[in-house]
């Protein structure tokens, strides 16, 4: 029997078999990133018929991994099996995409539109954006491995294929993780990413619960609530996608570095890393700073809510400031109304890109990086007005946000006019001045795109 959306409004045990037709059915990455270091995402545009462009498109979905291999892999690696796991391979279409295979594109609005003509956004002209990003996009496939050269094996591998497809390569982003001690994920400005995330897996949700506890931040999501859609040209009711937003986000890690001392400074803040975490809400070894003033001992906890009676940390921003980006874009309960702004949340599922010739750990601004790094935002939405172009124009580009509180845009990925903003000098207390600072925008969109993640069976069926 096909899965309802309550069988989906809780996390999945994937085990059940009830999940496995659907999940057998649905592309790997969108319930749990594929955790692979390297990846290279081929910007695909039809220059070829209808005709010759499906099998191609077939032929790439046959090796897509499904969610159901992907968690299959992850659990012969928990069970001490050494395999990586190998290559894996994504495709997802856009609505140029679907218009080119004469088929009705999957109905989300935004989707529809394209990123570049959502206005809402404050993103840049298209002029602005790199060449390849500025071109219409049909197509984006990732492949994703441990190693580099297994990776640009596999694409080698795909060339023939998008050949007699007549699918033509039109930009390339390669993606390449961070890794810091404990191989964690870092972004480029040197903070530990990727903790807080909407889990839609028992097993994820368990896990959370033994290492951090869930009774602050219940981090558990059902996937037919936030991620997944049904597959319009799915072969069985079974088939599901999900919206994946694309967005190239250049970060200067110089200019960020040097206003990190430049806001310690004008807020008498003693340390340079408590100014940074104000900005972002941790510190960079991940620690909340709505739970602790300095980031010793490391507490890269995900369980803490802002302003909930009873358990909050800080409802009135003494600690991690309203601007801070992680509370920005998710408020915890500063709203009032918790449960309405869960609605908004999205799993990330993004990666740094470009290489670094400074040691990226180390603390000297003047060789840090002022272009050519950053992070490819990747995250999965089952609507992308209501989380992502939410989340970005009314949260963080919206200086009224949270209303009341008027604390100015989100410094990490704010777009649109800045202004001055309050920083207080000591962490926790009502009593210690606040001063303003207006810390600058150091993220850049470079170019993206709206893209749906099909089924597998949908894609096959393009033979
Ligand atoms: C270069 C750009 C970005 C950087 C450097 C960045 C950095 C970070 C860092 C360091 C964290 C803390 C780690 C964690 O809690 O998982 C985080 C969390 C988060 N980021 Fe970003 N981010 C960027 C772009 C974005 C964008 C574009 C969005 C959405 C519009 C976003 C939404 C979030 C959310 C929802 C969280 C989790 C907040 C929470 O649950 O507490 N980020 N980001």
């Amino acid at each position: 029997m096909a899965l309802t959306d309550t069988d989906l409004s809780v996390p999945i045990d994937w085990r059940d078999a009830r999940f496995a037709p659907m999940l057998a059915e649905l592309q790997g990455h969108i319930l749990k990133h594929h955790g692979r270091d390297h990846s290279i995402h081929l910007l695909l545009r039809f220059d070829g018929t209808a005709e010759q462009t499906k099998p191609a498109l077939a032929r790439i979905g046959e090796n897509v991994l499904s969610a159901l291999a992907q968690l299959r892999q992850v659990a012969a690696r928990k069970s001490g099996g050494a395999q990586d796991g190998g290559t894996v391979i994504f495709l997802y279409l856009s609505a140029s995409g679907y218009a080119k295979l004469g088929l009705t594109p999957p109905d989300d609005p935004a989707f529809r539109d394209g990123m570049r003509h959502r206005g809402d956004l404050a993103d840049p002209d298209v002029s602005a954006w790199e060449p390849h990003h500025a071109e219409a996009i049909d197509a984006l496939t990732i492949i994703a491995d441990v190693n580099d050269t297994e990776a640009a094996a596999a694409e080698t591998g795909f060339l023939p294929i998008l050949d007699a497809g007549g699918i033509a390569i039109v930009g390339r982003d390669v993606g390449r993780a961070l890794r810091g001690p404990g191989g964690k994920g870092h972004e480029h400005f040197g903070y530990v990413d990727g903790i807080s995330q909407p889990l839609m897996l028992a097993d994820d949700v368990a896990d959370e619960a033994a290492q951090m506890g869930i009774d602050r931040w219940n981090p558990a999501f059902g996937p037919g609530d936030i991620a997944l859609v049904r597959d319009p040209h799915g072969v069985s009711p079974d088939s599901f996608g999900s919206y994946l937003v694309y967005r190239k986000l250049e970060q200067d890690v110089r200019g960020f570095k040097i206003a990190e001392r430049a806001l310690a400074t004008a807020a008498h803040i003693v340390d340079r890393e408590r100014a940074g975490a104000m900005v972002v809400g941790r510190f960079e070894n991940g620690t909340p700073v709505a739970l602790s003033g300095s980031d010793m001992p490391a507490n890269a906890t995900n369980n803490f809510n802002y302003a909930e009676p009873a358990t909050g940390n800080d409802p009135d921003g003494l600690k991690c400031p309203f601007q801070a980006h992680i509370r920005k874009t998710n408020p915890r309960g500063d709203t009032g109304d918790g449960d309405s702004e869960r609605q908004h949340l999205m799993p990330r599922r993004g990666i740094p890109f470009g290489e670094r010739s400074d040691v990226w750990t180390n603390d000297i601004d003047a060789t840090k990086p002022d272009h050519g790094v950053g992070l490819i935002f990747m995250a999965f939405n089952q609507d992308i007005g209501r989380q992502f172009e939410f989340t970005q124009s009314l949260w963080a580009n919206n200086p009224g946000f949270v209303f009341g509180r008027d604390p100015g845009l989100d410094p990490v990925i704010g777009q649109g006019d800045r202004d001055l903003q309050l920083w207080r000098e000591r962490w926790g207390d009502a009593t210690a001045p606040t001063w303003p600072f207006q810390f600058e925008q150091f993220v850049h969109m470079r170019g993206g795109e709206y893209y749906f993640a099909p089924s597998i069976g949908f894609l096959k069926s393009l033979a």
